[in-house]
């Protein structure tokens, strides 16, 4: 399906875990709801399906508890003007001249320039990303390109998508010999949002994504939302990431410690226990079925493994009792964590499954090694995951469509 131009390059801001392809969200919303209806999402991450609700023409409301995740969808939803944004941004790196260095751990001396740590830290102390949207798209910017690539972020090599833990990357840049890279701060953005804002920029709902607990703020939003015809969802997934610790240099940028929280409060954990984890999901649900509109759609997208799918399919029929249930297995095809995780990187590992047990074969420093990850993703395979997710994504993470039809109406 077509979509403007300005609108189909914004709707990708922000790589998040486990994010929605454009196109899914696209064919979902168009199909299942018609214009001028309420589309929701209580775990909406990077904000695609209030994003395309709105350019649909339909009503998005998004939930997002990841300050991160929230920044990226509040930003496309409604960005603020490219001369606006860099006038912004030029008086952070403005003040950052004329400030001392930050006082900050020797991750941050190794990751980045001495320059662009200035820049960093003036834009953490200036930028109230929560209340203006001038702020708040300077902010999300910055997020964007925070790590990554050394060719394509302010950092010393990273994955773009998940920071790394600072020992971990300190010994890893060190065997290397690697460096942060000398750079601009605005140069480095300036054809970066040019390349954005090419076809303009999107004007749609400034309210359409809330940060915080759905299992609070879908009651207090309850009667000004009024009813919903498409819920479509992916909700997070069991034991799998942890949004608020591998996000920890972009939470230090929202004014967060400087160093990994691994508990970021609740529903900001990996999700490892299976009551609290129902009951967030049964809170939740339980709480949307309230305000379904008569025929409504619900539609969610989850991890393909037993833990959450189980789970997710029996809260699904305890909170929409009289829906019919349809589950479609969906092997994650096409490259959307894929792209993630690669960036454009040609990797040269490959992956065989047997049983439980995942073999990884990677090609590091010219040698091959094989790694054999016997639980899915524990926390000890964070090493592994930043050398090796490309071929793991594609095999975990193959999803399954839950729909639950309207056909019997609650
Ligand atoms: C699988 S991701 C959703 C990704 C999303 N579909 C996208 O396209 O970006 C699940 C999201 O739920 C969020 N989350 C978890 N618990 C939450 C809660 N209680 N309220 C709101 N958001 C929550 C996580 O921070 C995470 O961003």
């Amino acid at each position: 399906m077509e979509l403007p131009d300005e609108i189909r390059r914004w709707a990708t801001f922000g790589p998040w875990f486990a994010m929605f392809p454009v196109d899914f969200a696209l064919s979902v919303v168009h199909r299942y709801s018609s214009p001028g209806a309420l589309v929701v999402d209580p775990f909406c991450g990077r904000g695609t399906t209030p994003y395309i609700a709105e350019a649909l023409g339909r009503r998005g409301f998004g939930v997002e508890v990841n300050a991160v995740g929230w920044t990226y969808a509040a930003t496309k939803l409604r960005p603020a003007s490219l001369n606006r944004v860099l006038d912004r941004l030029t008086s952070v790196a403005l003040r950052a001249s004329r400030s001392d260095l930050p006082d900050l751990p020797l991750f941050f001396t190794r990751a980045y320039a001495p320059n662009v740590r200035k820049f960093l830290a003036a834009a953490r102390d200036m930028l109230d990303w929560r209340s203006g949207n001038v702020d708040r798209t300077a902010m999300a910017m910055l997020l964007l390109y925070a790590h990554g690539s050394r060719k394509n972020s302010f950092s010393n090599q990273m994955r773009q998508t998940k920071s790394m833990s600072p020992a971990y990357a300190i010994d890893w840049w060190e065997t290397r010999d690697m460096k942060p890279p000398k750079l601009d701060p605005i140069e480095f953005l300036k054809s970066r949002l040019e390349w954005r804002y090419q076809f303009g920029y999107p004007s749609l709902a400034p309210h359409g994504v809330v940060l915080g607990d759905s299992t609070r703020i879908l009651p207090r939003r309850a009667s000004d939302l009024g009813k919903w015809s498409l819920l479509l969802t992916s909700p997070p997934y069991m034991k799998v990431a942890n949004y608020h610790y591998d996000q920890w240099i972009r939470m230090w940028l929202l004014g967060g410690p400087p160093y990994p929280v691994v508990n970021g409060g609740k529903h900001q954990t990996w999700f490892g226990n299976r009551e609290e984890y129902r009951d967030m999901l049964l809170t939740v649900f339980g709480n949307l079925a309230k305000t379904a509109k008569r025929g409504a759609v619900i539609y969610v997208r989850t991890d393909a493994r037993q833990l959450t799918k189980q789970i997710t399919l029996d809260v699904l029929r305890e909170a929409f009792p009289s829906k019919h249930i349809r589950v479609n297995k969906r092997p994650m095809i096409g490259n959307s964590q894929t792209d993630l995780y690669n960036e454009g990187v040609v990797s040269p590992g490959e992956v065989q499954i047997s049983g439980r047990a995942f073999y990884v074969t990677k090609v590091v420093g010219g040698k091959p090694f094989t790694i054999r990850l016997v639980s899915t993703l524990t926390r000890t395979t964070r090493f592994t995951r930043f050398i090796t997710y490309r071929g793991l994504s594609d095999q975990l993470f193959g999803s399954f469509l839950i729909r639950l039809s309207p056909s019997i109406v609650t």
